[in-house]
């Protein structure tokens, strides 16, 4: 089937099929939005595409299903496997991976196509079909190569640090520069077919480049971004083919990867321009002696457990480290042993804590965690005042007071968990590191912290243990 024949004259069935499609992803986008709706939005996106590949499947202009069955077939087999085997932590990754696979696909359906216009339908060479042709070749292209770079930075491939040189940024928009205007030649000008390939060369080359001066831990905020101009090549697909239900799929990915991204830049308190041009992490502002010197409290998991089931509220701030230590079923036991003993047991949960948005969110409810005891940072903060103990496991940024009062601090401005509030705050962590943005945390050197120092998941299963014996 001529790939430009998609969707001329639908069938009534296809039609039906597209409207129900695009009825059941804005509904998945709605139902994502919160954790006792997210299972269901999930279901109704995977509905929704299959009822998409359905309606696309039962096209009359559809001459032989050999390929299709064949690269339904590989998809499969490649990505049932990814998903199955992903580990919760290499998530981002795996995201990045499945959009840098849609931007080739975009990409090379763009590529064909105008090459099959020249060669088959010369007329369809008109300056709005190409202008849109070039849209999605570029964005395709460089959602590719730019996510296999995040990807490859995530997994610690490639090094994570910011890679960065003299004039990076002007040679970068010297590069984007040029792609856009052979782009916007060959929208001009549609016979220099010449043009083409060293356009959606360009487009790769700008992919990686802009990728490069981004620290491995920006990547999922970049992630965001790379989603919204997948989501956008799609929609400017859609147009090339004249496909209703690419454009609808496309400008939804588009515009919820956009506000994702948005979003994650707000919680930081980071510009767009901060994240992808800012080389945030390059620097690591640690002094070198500076926690030697400074002493903290520590104690053991027995003695934590003693204070814990003693007191009569406390609030759970989890963080990346829980994440790398898989301890959520941990905190789900010790939630249990508190809650048994008469505790009032809530979680304050960070919009950045973890490394991807509703990291914690996830976790948590992986472990069955009610979701009526998950409170978002505005809601937990006016009760931190009156809580006894604030027991941070994993997280350090998004604790940080220095981000209220610091301005010299790379994370002044950042919105907290104003855990320093609670009567008491306790610590669970390995060592006196930093966490993503590279500070120590004062919040350690109070006099009401006590520093709980080990792996999250063993520590949190210790205290369990401890609250058990005790009973
Ligand atoms: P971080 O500030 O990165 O701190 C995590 C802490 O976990 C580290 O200090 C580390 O200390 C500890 N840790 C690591 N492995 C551990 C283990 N096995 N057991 C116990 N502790 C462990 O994390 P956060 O507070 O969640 O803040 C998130 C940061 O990521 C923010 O700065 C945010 O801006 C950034 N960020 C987030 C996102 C999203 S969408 N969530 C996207 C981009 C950037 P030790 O090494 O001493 O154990």
């Amino acid at each position: 089937m001529p790939i430009h024949q998609l969707s001329n004259s639908l069938p009534i069935f296809t039609s039906i099929t597209y409207l129900v499609a695009a009825v059941l992803f804005i509904l998945s986008l709605k139902w994502l939005n919160g954790p006792s709706t997210a299972r269901r939005g999930v279901l109704a996106g995977e509905l929704g595409m299959a009822v998409a590949i359905a309606g696309t499947l039962v096209l009359p202009s559809i001459e032989s299903f050999k390929w299709i069955i064949i690269t339904l077939l590989l998809g499969t087999a490649v990505g049932v496997p990814i998903a199955v085997l992903t580990p919760m932590t290499a998530v981002p990754q795996r995201t990045a991976l499945s959009h840098s696979f849609g931007g080739l696909a975009v990409g090379c359906v763009g590529v064909a196509e105008f090459f099959l216009w020249h060669a088959r339908e010369p007329e369809k060479l008109t300056h709005f079909n190409v202008g849109v042709l070039c849209l999605e070749v570029l964005l395709g292209f460089l959602t590719f190569t730019g996510s296999l770079m995040a990807v490859a930075k995530l997994q610690e491939l490639i090094p994570t640090r910011p890679m960065t040189y003299k004039g990076q940024n002007v040679i970068n928009f010297i590069l984007l520069g040029i792609a856009i205007l052979l782009g916007v030649w060959l929208t001009v000008d549609p016979s220099q077919t010449a043009l083409f390939l060293p356009f959606a060369v360009m487009a790769m080359i700008f992919g990686v480049l802009l990728i490069l001066p981004i620290g491995g831990a920006d990547m999922p905020t970049v992630i965001a971004l790379l989603n919204s101009y997948a989501g956008l090549s799609a929609s400017a697909m859609g147009f090339v083919l004249n496909n209703k239900m690419l454009i609808i799929a496309g400008t939804l990915d588009g515009a919820s990867g956009f506000i994702l991204s948005v979003i994650m830049c707000k919680a930081m308190n980071r510009s767009f321009t901060n994240v992808l041009f800012g080389a945030f992490g390059q620097v690591v502002a640690k002094g070198p002696d500076a926690k030697e010197q400074r002493s903290v409290r520590s104690a053991q998991a027995e003695e934590a457990a003693e204070i814990l089931q003693s007191c009569s509220s406390v609030v759970i701030v989890p963080g990346y480290g829980m994440a790398v230590a898989q301890a959520q079923h941990k905190v789900r036991e010790l939630y249990d042993a508190l809650t048994k003993k008469g505790v009032d047991v809530k979680f304050g949960i960070h919009p950045v804590a973890g490394r991807m948005p509703g990291h914690m969110n996830v976790l948590l409810a992986e472990a069955d965690i009610p979701y009526d005891q998950l409170y978002e940072m505005d809601d937990i903060n006016p009760e931190l005042p009156r809580t006894d103990v604030a027991l941070i496991i994993g997280a350090n940024d998004v604790t940080n007071p220095a981000a209220r009062h610091d301005k010299s601090s790379p994370i002044y401005g950042m919105p907290i968990i104003d855990v320093d509030k609670a009567s008491s705050v306790m610590v669970i962590k390995r060592s006196m590191n930093s966490g993503f943005a590279g500070i120590d945390n004062e919040l350690y050197f109070m006099d009401k912290t006590l520093m709980l120092f080990g792996d999250a998941k063993t520590f949190v299963g210790d205290m369990v243990k401890a609250i058990a014996e005790n009973h």
